[in-house]
């Protein structure tokens, strides 16, 4: 029952809150403009592959709700936006339908009304092997999101505060599922110490979910009338940042999926840039689907996606490998903690295709 009003507040308070207040760090990130981009619109091509599945969009809807009767509408809509549009899509956490199978029928409707789209199942990692098979099988997923957010476990008065033995938890989570394992932060960032772990033990990506968008410290206040410093509510890993972090890591072993305040399709252009397979949101498609309905939001994403490849054009990159060897420069903040952590950014900004 807790649970249950639970997805109900973080919708609610989702809607409410902003962004940040933490930037995403974006900013600091610069694409080159190319007045020579030797590429028609026609050929440019923005599929992608995370973890070996197809994607026709590299634009994830991440994981937001399932869970309660009254959410199932919601799934619905977000598994027609993402048929719609071509997105992927992940669905909230399946906890709850793992502690009471009659809450299934919240998630079960997004494989129905998107038969042949990619979506991902979403559990958090204390859950159990068989629960994360059972939560795979409840939607046919083709991969499934473990999510990390001790971050807003420890401002929830209800939520866990024992966080030990995840790392060998997920380990036997890969072990037991048949499907690719996609491990995410939900807004304070995967460093580069954690994405080595990660790989070491199998996990097939990594969505580095930073701070910058939707943020759920400053959710958990509100459902709990607390008072949160600035300096905890801005806690966390700016996305961008955390994205090359867990690159220069770990992405000739895994995927990476960069998320946690993506906005623009400049955004998803850079994210691609530092070398993301994939971006995700998950804040923005529910605002919009609540501001314009479904029609309106799926121009609003067709709008997106035009820009997206806009972009891709003005880089002259034809594909999203094209992208990873255009200029990127690196300024300011990003810059000066990445150079601290022994990152090497003159690279991204002296590259040429091969
Ligand atoms: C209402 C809501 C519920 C969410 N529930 C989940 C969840 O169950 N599991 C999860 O991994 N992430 C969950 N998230 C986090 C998102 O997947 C994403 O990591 C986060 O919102 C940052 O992305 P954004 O800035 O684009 O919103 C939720 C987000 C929202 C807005």
């Amino acid at each position: 029952m807790i649970r249950q009003s639970r997805k109900l507040e973080h919708l609610k308070y989702s809607m409410l809150l902003d962004d940040g207040p933490a930037a995403a760090g974006f900013a600091d990130f610069h694409m080159v403009h190319n007045c020579l981009p030797d590429l028609a619109w026609r050929d440019i091509d923005v599929s992608t592959t995370v973890a070996g599945i197809t994607l026709p969009q590299p634009v994830i809807i991440n994981a937001i709700t399932g869970g309660a009767a009254d959410v199932t509408n919601v799934n619905r809509e977000l598994a027609e936006f993402a048929r719609q549009t071509g997105a992927s899509m992940a669905v909230g956490s399946q906890y709850a339908a793992i502690e009471d199978p009659s809450a299934a029928e919240s998630y079960k409707v997004v494989r129905r009304a998107n038969p042949s789209g990619v979506v991902f199942a979403n559990l958090g990692a204390h859950a159990a092997p068989d629960a994360a098979r059972c939560a795979v099988d409840m939607i046919g997923a083709q991969a499934i999101q473990i999510h990390l957010n001790a971050g807003q476990e420890i401002i929830m008065s209800e939520g866990d505060r024992d966080f030990s033995g995840y790392l060998s938890h997920i380990e036997a989570i890969v072990k037991k599922v048949d499907v690719p394992v996609i491990v995410k932060e939900v807004g304070c960032g995967i460093g580069r110490e954690q994405a080595k772990a990660l790989v070491g033990i199998g996990v097939k990506a990594i969505d580095v979910g930073g701070t910058g968008g939707t943020n759920f410290l400053a959710i958990e206040a509100a459902r709990g009338r607390l008072n949160l410093d600035a300096e905890m509510v801005s806690w966390g890993i700016p996305t961008a940042i955390a994205a090359v972090e867990v690159v220069s890591e770990a992405a000739s072993a895994v995927d990476v999926v960069v998320s946690g305040g993506v906005r623009t399709p400049l955004d998803v252009v850079k994210a691609l840039s530092i070398g993301g397979v994939a971006a995700g949101i998950a804040g923005p498609v529910l605002k919009t689907l609540r501001r314009k309905g479904l029609d309106g939001a799926v121009r609003w994403y067709e709008n997106f996606a035009t820009d997206i490849k806009r972009f891709m054009l003005l880089v002259g990159a034809q594909n999203i490998n094209d992208l990873r060897s255009a200029p990127l420069v690196v300024t300011g903040f990003s810059r000066e903690w990445l150079a601290a952590r022994g990152i090497d950014t003159v690279q991204f900004a002296t590259r040429k295709k091969t």
